[in-house]
């Protein structure tokens, strides 16, 4: 069966084939990904109207890219699967909308995906792919949650976010420090120069007892530093995004472990854009080795939004009978849509 994933909640049109053959994993057969980025810079974030514009221009070369690339003919594509959301409505459209187009044009179905199993799926598309149950860390630009899975479909929420995303923490206190959008990678790119212990910024809800996160008030206490330093800012910025990593990582590799602790597994798979942060991975290497928990990664390229990941989840999803598609073509998008109501 071979399954054909389009990706276009936010700021990346992704496109891939994943084959999928009895019991066995689904493998990738080709993928191929536009990144927004540059276009978005200019304005220091999203503009959701010209992503879905770009999205418009991008998924369909980037879909006869991907056929050719697995030498594929449209009509032997089995299912077309897409992002039903969470995220921007207008982007979410385009890539259902083609989905939907494409499959009533081949008479095939179409299924949509939940953006956040794709990315706790990712790492089953790896060469260390992971054994359910495990604990998944989810961390991306809009989310920052704990969850225990035992198979497809079966994920228990322990703990989430009161208000930022780790991954908006990591934007918005580059913001602060000047190093444009997206902050993650420019923020750990010049830390790795700078001292961690420099400043003392808050770990929030480090003691609180359970498995929540909560990220804004970091953001305050960099904003605070910032201003404080003021014309001393770019000569200290290595130090205080330093500083700044390390209360994101720290606060991050602790739940972790409490929540593998909590749930006696002893698997961790990491999942999302701040997945790609090397102070979190080794950090949290250097946690689940001393608890002999093992820790899984999606491929580094396969952390951020792409393509494959929905064509994986799409396909582990058919492969475990937890949702069948359908040629009902209403291309509905779910702009907000809890990882728990999956079902619904
Ligand atoms: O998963 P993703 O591509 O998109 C969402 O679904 O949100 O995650 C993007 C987020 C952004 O906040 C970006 O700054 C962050 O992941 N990110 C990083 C790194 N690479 C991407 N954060 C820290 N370190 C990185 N190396
Ligand atoms: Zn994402």
């Amino acid at each position: 069966m071979l399954v054909l994933g389009i990706e276009s909640s936010c700021d990346e049109t992704g496109v891939a084939l994943v084959q999928a053959e009895g019991a066995q994993l689904p493998v990738l057969r080709a993928d191929a990904l536009h990144s927004q980025i540059e276009m978005h810079q200019a304005y220091g974030g999203v503009v959701p109207e010209l992503a879905s514009r770009d999205h418009i221009r991008r998924v369909l070369p980037l879909t006869e890219a991907v056929l050719s690339q697995a030498q594929i003919g449209l009509h032997e594509v089995d299912v077309v699967a897409y992002t039903r959301g969470p995220g921007l409505a207008g982007a979410l459209l385009v890539g259902a909308g083609v989905a939907c187009a494409l499959g009533a044009a081949l008479d095939k179905p179409v299924l949509g995906v939940h953006h956040l199993e794709g990315h706790l799926l990712s790492p089953f598309l790896g060469a260390d792919p992971p054994e359910f149950p495990f604990v998944a860390l989810l961390v991306s630009g809009g989310h920052s949650q704990l969850m225990r899975v035992d198979g497809v479909g079966r994920y228990l929420l322990l703990g989430e976010t009161i208000d930022d995303a780790a991954g908006e923490a990591f934007d918005k206190s580059a913001k602060l420090m000047g190093l444009g959008y997206p902050g993650g990678p420019a923020l750990s790119r010049i830390a790795q120069h700078g001292d961690p212990k420099a400043f003392k910024l808050p770990r929030p809800l480090l003691h609180s007892g359970d498995l929540n996160f909560s990220f804004a008030g970091l953001k305050t206490a960099v904003m605070t530093q910032a201003k404080k330093l003021g014309a001393q800012l770019p000569a200290r910025t290595a130090d205080l995004a330093a500083s700044t990593q390390a209360a994101i990582v720290e606060v991050l590799v602790a739940k972790s472990v409490a929540a593998l602790k909590a749930s006696g597994l002893d698997r961790l798979v990491v999942a999302g854009g701040v997945g790609a942060n090397t102070a979190l991975r080794e950090q949290l290497n250097a946690a689940c080795a001393r608890m002999g928990v093992r820790v899984h990664y999606p491929e580094l390229r396969l952390c951020t939004d792409n393509g494959a990941m929905i064509a994986m989840a799409a396909a582990m999803r058919l492969g475990a009978g937890v949702q069948t598609a359908n040629k009902a073509y209403a291309f509905d998008v779910k702009p907000r849509w809890p990882l728990a109501s999956i079902g619904e």
